[in-house]
């Protein structure tokens, strides 16, 4: 009889995540892992962002890796980063994320926009160590695509 009654915490939690998420503190480094994971986007788009704007030097061998880091992002499977009930709506996350609801209530569409971004960047990778015109060229459709999902799925920063 006591024994089964451990069930039931984790069921409420299972309920209330709908995910295997148990604790806040799991959930909380669920959000900070995909947000570094979504920095270090950013720290290798700049790489290159600087170089087509012209506030670095062009460097064949810089850009090219940077690309290739980009692509190799872009590719790992984070799935268990973005469980269900850890949008900025959920109780208590108003502040720990920027992730809008519908990532999750009109999925698959953020998959959409993550497939756009992965096939810019399978483009970029062929052109980012060539010249700075060819970068210049498939930047754009990187910026895009971090930009198209951004849109959607990612509010605003507030003040
Ligand atoms: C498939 C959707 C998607 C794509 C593609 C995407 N992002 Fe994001 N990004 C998000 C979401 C959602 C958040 C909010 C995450 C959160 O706060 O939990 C975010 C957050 C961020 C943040 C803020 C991180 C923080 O510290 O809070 C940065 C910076 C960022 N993205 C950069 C990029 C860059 C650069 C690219 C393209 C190379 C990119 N993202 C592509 C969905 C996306």
């Amino acid at each position: 009889m006591k024994k089964r009654n451990l069930f039931l915490p984790v069921m409420i939690a299972t309920m209330a995540f709908g995910s295997s998420l148990s604790s806040a503190a799991d959930i909380e480094k669920t959000i900070e892992a995909r947000q570094s994971f979504m920095r270090v986007y950013s720290f290798n788009l700049g790489l290159v962002g600087d170089m087509a704007k012209g506030k670095s030097q062009y460097d064949a061998e810089i850009a090219a890796n940077a690309a290739k880091n980009l692509l190799a992002l872009a590719k790992m499977d984070n799935g268990p980063m973005w469980p269900q009930g850890t949008s900025k709506e959920d109780p208590g996350l108003s502040e720990k994320t920027r992730a809008l609801p519908e990532t999750w209530t009109t999925y698959p569409k953020v998959s959409e926009r993550h497939k756009e971004l992965t096939e810019a960047l399978e483009k970029f990778v062929n052109v980012a160590g060539k010249d700075l015109a060819s970068l210049r060229m498939g930047i754009k459709d990187v910026g895009k695509g971090c930009k198209g999902c951004h849109e959607s799925f990612r509010a605003e920063e507030e003040e």
